[in-house]
């Protein structure tokens, strides 16, 4: 992609010919983004300042919030809601995917795929194993989110059994078929491993399939985190809002 200087701002020169602005992330004075900037999903303090008055007549709505400010990492359409409005909101249209992660090892990349989940509006995740999880990463998008914990393999199994969720395991191993030309059922819950040992046997064996992300480099695997984006944009791709159509 070509970047271009144009009357004294830069502009990046997207693929298809248009051109946007670099002054769309920089604040009124034209300074980058900064630490307690809104671009900055990481920075201490994002979102927006105390709701002018008179503030709206609307259940959905938190005065502590309205009177302190939102510096949530939420969309802008929740700015000020409660946050049981928002989880009933997103509850009201969630996916039928759900997302299952093998927890061995208290997995650093469980954060990020729980994080993840929670922008896929996935219906549950469910953690397999170790209750207690690595919630660095997932930035309390979990709290938006229905997670189920399974203390063995069986358990977890029967859940999805019950709920008619298709169980499909998603790792690089012998007999895997590649994701990207698999159509993956639409209630179906998408099973993860832990680094390192990634999905064990027990697991594989109770998935309805395998699918793995091709390749084309020289490591053996992508991380965890990575993997399940992946996955679920995969998914979200024939089934987001039921195929949008
Ligand atoms: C580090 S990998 C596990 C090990 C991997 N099976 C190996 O042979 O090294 C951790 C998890 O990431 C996911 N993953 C990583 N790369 C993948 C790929 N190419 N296709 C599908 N899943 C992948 C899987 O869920 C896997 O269990």
């Amino acid at each position: 992609m070509a970047r271009a200087q144009e009357a004294g701002s830069q502009w990046f020169r997207l693929p298809w010919g248009a051109v946007q602005p670099v002054s769309e992330s920089r604040d009124k004075g034209g300074r980058p983004p900064s630490a307690t900037s809104p671009d900055d999903p990481t920075a201490a303090s994002v979102g927006v300042g105390p709701h002018p008055k008179p503030w709206p007549d609307d259940p959905r709505l938190d005065p502590d919030l309205m009177a302190e400010g939102d510096r949530r990492n939420v969309i802008d359409r929740y700015r000020y809601w409660r946050l049981d409005a928002i989880v009933a909101d997103l509850d009201s249209r969630r996916h039928p995917l759900h997302v299952a992660i093998q927890n061995w090892e208290h997995d650093f990349n469980i954060g990020s795929i729980v994080r993840t989940a929670n922008a896929f509006n996935v219906a549950t995740v469910h953690i397999l194993g170790r209750r207690r999880w690595n919630r660095r990463g997932a930035m309390v998008t979990d709290r938006y989110l229905h997670v189920e914990h399974h203390a063995n393999v069986a358990a977890f199994f029967s859940a999805l059994a019950d709920a008619g969720v298709v169980p499909i395991g998603v790792d690089n191993l012998p007999g895997s078929v590649p994701l990207e030309t698999t159509e993956l059922p639409q209630h179906c819950c998408l099973v993860f491993g832990s680094e390192g040992p990634g999905l064990t046997d027990e697991v594989v064996d109770g998935c309805a399939g395998l699918v793995s992300i091709t390749q084309y480099g020289s490591t053996r695997s992508l991380n965890a985190g990575a993997a399940a984006a992946i996955a679920m944009y995969h998914w979200a791709r024939r089934w987001g809002d039921a195929g949008r159509g």
